[in-house]
């Protein structure tokens, strides 16, 4: 179904649309982001922006469309999913048919042993229906069957993101923050940290290095403990970035970071953006009311209205279209 691969393209979304009953919040939108980029989605309020941004996430269903992420479909309208549960009892099935035959046949010690095997071949074949490893959704999606990833699932797959509203967990700290960010990376299982097993411990304690890593990087050093609650709005929204960070993404969804923030803390997220591009190669999809802040960090600049794309291009193409400056900026803002 899908058309020509980019191999340059992160993300690569095909008129993705979104109704929410009769209203078209984002209507057949093309949107592509080159790895290594800073991409930004303006537009006023009401555009569709955070909703784009929500199907891309997984929060959303999409009505229409379909996503590329690193060149696999991981969004689109679900396919067959009707067909997936056979395929969870597609093991534990021969080996009771197995079992049958054996008894049939009169071999009843072998008959009793595959009908143990059947019941014991029921759990991992749940385990694999709950956990949907990357393998089984790439085996079930060569027979046809599709379903759009949730959103832990676009996490481990390389997306982390911030909201409009800044989530965090109030009462816990900046560092019990940062490392809930952290568990799509962490393998050790329940088993190990049940038997407080060495892996589990010298995982924990990485995760507690990589944590403080990242409040440093972006500036929060010496907060460790403080609750995220008492922080400072700007902190907020800069703790919410390491969060997202230390979950390792290709690709960061911004919603707004700089949204009511004074010009000094603007200032200084927009430079937070830029370096993370810069030192870690993140590639980053900055949503933005405020034209003027996404100026200096974009590399392309779409525009959306009414949940259509309106214009796309560089800063400064996007800055003199006259579409733009008529539906985004309104009447007032073109002469300055
Ligand atoms: N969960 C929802 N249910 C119904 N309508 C929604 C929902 N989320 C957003 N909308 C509507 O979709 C449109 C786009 O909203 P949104 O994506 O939040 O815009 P933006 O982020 O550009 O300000 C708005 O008209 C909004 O009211
Ligand atoms: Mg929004």
């Amino acid at each position: 179904m899908s058309s020509e691969q980019r191999p340059d393209l992160v993300l690569d979304a095909r008129s993705v649309t979104k109704r929410f009953g009769g209203l078209v919040a984002v209507r057949s939108v093309d949107f592509t982001i080159p790895f290594g980029s800073i991409v930004s989605l303006i537009g006023p309020n009401g555009a569709g922006k955070t909703t784009f941004f929500n199907v891309i996430a997984g929060v959303y269903e999409l009505s229409d469309g379909e996503i590329l992420f690193n060149g696999e479909t991981v969004i689109a309208r679900p396919r067959r999913t009707w067909a997936e549960p056979i395929y969870w009892f597609v093991v534990p099935t021969i080996l009771l048919i197995l079992a049958v035959a054996a008894l049939l046949a009169g071999i009843g010690i072998i008959g009793h042993l595959l009908f143990l095997a059947t019941l014991l071949a029921i759990i991992p074949a749940l385990l694999v229906a709950l956990t949907r490893p990357r393998w089984y959704v790439r085996m079930i999606g060569r027979t046809g069957i599709f379903r759009s990833s949730r959103p832990n699932e676009m996490v481990s797959l390389g997306i982390g993101r911030t909201f409009q509203n800044i989530r965090l967990f109030g009462n816990m700290s900046v560092l019990e923050n940062v490392m809930v960010g952290m568990h799509s990376r962490m393998h050790a299982n329940l088993l190990d940290a049940a038997l407080r097993l060495d892996r589990h411990k010298r995982e924990e304690e990485a995760a507690v290095n990589d944590a403080r890593k990242w409040i440093s990087y972006v500036g929060m050093a010496g907060y460790e403990n403080e609750a995220a609650r008492n922080l400072p709005y700007g902190y907020q929204r800069r703790l919410e970035i390491a969060r997202a960070l230390a979950s390792e993404p290709k690709l960061l969804l911004l919603d707004e970071p700089t949204a009511g923030m004074n010009p000094v803390e603007t200032r200084e997220m927009t430079g937070l953006i830029a370096r993370v591009r810069k030192d870690l190669g993140v590639t980053i999809l900055l949503i933005e009311h405020d034209m003027e802040v996404v100026m200096g960090v974009s590399d392309r600049v779409t525009v959306l209205d009414h949940g259509e794309k309106i214009a796309e291009g560089s800063p400064d193409e996007v800055r003199a279209n006259p579409q733009v400056i008529e539906a985004y900026l309104g009447r007032g803002a073109a002469s300055a």
